[in-house]
């Protein structure tokens, strides 16, 4: 028997056990919790029990969680599938050397990151102008690991920006970058193109068209870009000059990559203090994951929830439900970094994966969600793992009755989810409002809440920059920790690519330049109805 299977059996025997029953005795919040700079993570509203536990970490030491965390933080090519090291975590790491292919990548991701500083300031005093004066706007024009994150942190930190506006192209639909830039006066604009292979078809149409409504207005439009990438020389043919592009190496994957020059559009927002403070969180979640045991470990714990819901109980999809307005793109964020991480189908040495890989990964923020789709999570036929977000303060101390209103509403969620209601007590209610048999049966099934769903609650301080670096990390490691138990290559992501190719491929066709020659019957069928 293997720890798979050994899990298997664990939960099956205790399918029908309700969570609240694990409650009993001893302090089974304190044991299933844990506390680390400042966050508090709840897992005992699941189904872990203490050897379901045991066996999880059991199951993380066998898949060399530890050996892989530390040749991760060193450098190794741990994305095997690229030839590539994965370190993410040096961007907000700065003051420690690291070598690469025996050279230490560190002196120039300093001098990028000093550049940044030097620019952000430079454009939040006027120093860096427009054509019309001081910047008031920014666009960053990027799409997946290039819009996503900074796009989501710019709405977490909204309360600290103080610098010019921020606003995010992505789409190649011609709506988004003309609803974007309308509004927007050229003059006072800086557009940051920012690709990691400066290739990618939608950020350079988009960023054509954004030269182009530059151009109109503005006598020397590159003045106004600036470019974040990997490739320099791609950089250069589109106009921009050398000191405007903040380059990366590509062990920076894209969906890791806000903490380094993908942020700059953050950085311009919030300055280049606040986002040092945000890439000290991300720091101190890095010393987290590595310092502390499995069992207490943050990352680690986070990421065995997952295994025990998706793999082991066979949960397909997991909300992400952040009580909190200003991470509204969080879940949006999470599809990226999860869903393109793990969402494999073999394993790091090509074989097929004997069981499922990453989960959907889907949600809304509370209380929103709660008006919405949480009917399906209380009483639809499949369980669905919650995970809640929730911070003890807001930034509106003026309205600090709504944010316990927020935090009761997050809280009440979790609680009923687990404890649901029996027919007993539908029976009683409906008889309290006044029904009698038969309707009072009927009426009374509806309102039963089978209860025993599992959830995790996140509670932090403050969403401050820090804790919003700490609370990311968390998310990145917990995905590391998930993949490397898979054995998979959270690092590449080849799934995007045929997609890709075709619609290259499609494009002439539709342009009416090609035969839909060779193409299956429906694509055909769409193609003809397109070309009118
Ligand atoms: O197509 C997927 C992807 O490669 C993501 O991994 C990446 O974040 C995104 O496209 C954008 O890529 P780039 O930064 O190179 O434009």
């Amino acid at each position: 028997m293997t720890l798979w299977d050994d899990l298997r059996h664990h939960q099956a025997l205790h399918a029908d056990r309700p969570i609240l029953a694990l409650f009993e005795g001893a302090d089974r919040a304190g044991r299933f919790s844990i506390r680390a700079g400042g966050l508090l993570f709840d897992y005992s509203k699941t189904s872990i029990d203490p050897h379901a536990r045991d066996l999880l970490i059991r199951l993380a030491e066998a898949s060399g969680v530890a050996g892989r965390r530390e040749a991760m933080f060193a450098g190794a090519k741990i994305n095997e599938t690229e030839g590539r090291a994965v370190l993410h975590t040096a961007l907000r790491n700065l003051d420690t050397d690291i070598d690469v292919d025996g050279e230490n990548v560190m002196p120039e991701v300093r001098a990028t990151h000093a550049r940044m500083e030097a620019f952000a300031e430079a454009v939040r005093s006027g120093r860096i102008a427009g054509q019309g004066g001081r910047i008031t706007d920014v666009v960053n024009i990027g799409i997946g690991g290039s819009d996503l994150g900074p796009a989501m942190a710019c709405l977490a930190l909204a309360p600290y920006a103080d610098g010019p506006r921020t606003h995010f192209v992505s789409n190649v639909d011609g709506a988004h970058v003309h609803d974007v830039l309308a509004p927007l006066d050229p003059a006072t604009t800086l557009v940051i193109v920012a690709s990691k292979t400066f290739t990618t078809v939608e950020t350079m149409t988009n960023a054509e068209a954004a030269r182009a409504w530059m151009a109109k207005a503005v006598a020397d439009p590159g003045a106004q870009f600036a470019a974040v990438s990997t490739a320099a020389e791609p950089t250069a043919a589109f106009g921009i000059a050398a000191e405007r592009v903040f380059g990366f190496a590509d062990w920076v994957g894209g969906r890791y990559s806000v903490w380094g020059p993908v942020g700059l559009s953050l950085m311009l927002a919030i300055g280049p203090e606040a986002f040092t403070a945000f890439l000290a969180g991300g720091a101190a979640m890095d010393r987290h994951f590595r310092e502390a045991p499995l069992v207490e470990n943050m990352p680690v714990m986070l990421a065995l929830v997952g295994i025990w819901h998706n793999q082991i109980c066979g949960h397909a999809t997991r909300a992400v439900l952040p009580y909190e307005q200003r991470l509204s793109r969080l879940p949006a964020y999470l599809q990226q970094l999860e869903m393109e991480s793990n969402g494999k189908r073999v394993a790091m040495d090509g074989t097929e994966l004997p069981r499922h890989s990453g989960p959907v990964v889907w949600g809304e923020p509370g209380t929103n969600g709660q008006h919405a789709f949480y009917q399906l999570i209380h009483q639809g036929t499949r369980v669905i793992p919650c995970e809640f977000l929730l911070a003890r303060e807001g930034h509106e101390p003026t309205l600090a009755h709504q944010h316990r209103l927020l935090a009761a509403n997050c809280l009440a969620q979790a609680e009923a989810l687990m404890r649901g209601r029996t027919l007993a007590e539908a029976r009683a209610l409906m008889s309290a409002a006044g029904f009698a048999c038969p309707d009072l049966e009927r009426q009374a099934r509806h309102r039963v809440f089978p209860g025993n769903r599992p959830s995790t609650t996140l509670l932090y301080p403050k969403l401050t920059p820090f804790t919003f670096g700490q609370i990311l990390a968390l998310y990145e490691h917990r995905v590391f920790v998930e993949g490397v138990i898979l054995g998979i290559n959270s690092f590449d992501q080849w799934g995007v690519e045929l997609g890709k190719e075709l619609a290259l491929a499609l494009e002439p066709i539709l342009a009416g330049r090609e035969p839909t020659e060779g193409k299956d019957g429906s694509t055909r069928l769409l193609v003809d109805y397109l070309a009118g």
